[in-house]
């Protein structure tokens, strides 16, 4: 794949990938694994953030430090990115949450949008794009087209599990935008589920199935 694809190998990431791929595994540790997951990956995608110079006073002398100067700004895809956004504030709670909803119509396979908040432009440094799976890359696809309309220009993608197709179809439509995953599968099934994946990343997390 290419260089716009940063898969994670971090064995923190890899002990939880498995545990999360669990069929036996239950919403409560499913949405704790979705949490940890999502922070371990955004810090592995935030590496360029831009820092300025700050002086703190330590208890012992005066210290040379850093501070952010990015504004962040992350768009949890609906529903199951909402978990993503919930672990990544505890990380930088002064980020802007733009909530988008899609959902893949189980016919055609096409994102639906049915929900969009976002103020009337874009003022922020860097911006994130969460959603634990990218199968067909349809709704990704879909939330790159709205965001771009309305004037942003950086964006990560930053999800759980990819597929080859879903990877590609981004790659395709957005080729500036860099995507971050905890892991690449092989394929995608009839129904455009991942495999192996984990099924299906909302039911899991809310319950639903
Ligand atoms: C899932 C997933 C992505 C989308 C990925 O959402 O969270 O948003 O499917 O598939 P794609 O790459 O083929 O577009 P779903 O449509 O199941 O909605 P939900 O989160 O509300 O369950
Ligand atoms: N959405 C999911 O939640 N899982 C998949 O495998 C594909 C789309």
């Amino acid at each position: 794949m290419s260089e716009h694809v940063h898969v994670s190998c971090h064995p923190l990431v890899l002990h939880r990938l498995a545990l999360l791929r669990d069929r036996a595994t239950e919403p409560p540790l499913f949405r704790q694994l979705v949490r940890e997951l999502s922070l371990m990956l955004f810090v592995e995608a935030t590496t360029d953030l831009q820092l300025a110079p700050r002086v703190v006073q330590t208890p012992l002398a005066e210290c040379a430090g850093q501070k952010l100067v990015d504004t962040i700004g992350l768009v949890p895809i609906l529903r199951a990115g909402l978990g993503m956004a919930e672990a990544i504030l505890e990380l930088v709670p002064t980020a802007q949450v733009w909530h988008l909803g899609l959902y893949r119509d189980h016919e055609t396979l096409k994102p639906v949008t049915y929900y969009s908040k976002l103020p009337s432009r874009p003022n922020l440094d860097a911006c994130f794009i969460l959603d634990p799976m990218l199968a067909t890359g349809g709704s990704a696809v879909a939330t790159l087209d709205i965001l771009k309309r309305w004037g942003l220009r950086r964006a990560k993608f930053l999800g759980l599990i990819g597929a080859p197709e879903g990877v590609r179809a981004v790659h395709a439509a957005h080729p500036d935008v860099p995507i971050y995953l905890a892991a690449l599968d092989s394929h995608l099934n009839e129904q455009s589920y991942i495999v192996p994946g984990l099924g299906d990343a909302g039911d899991r997390q809310f319950s639903t199935a």
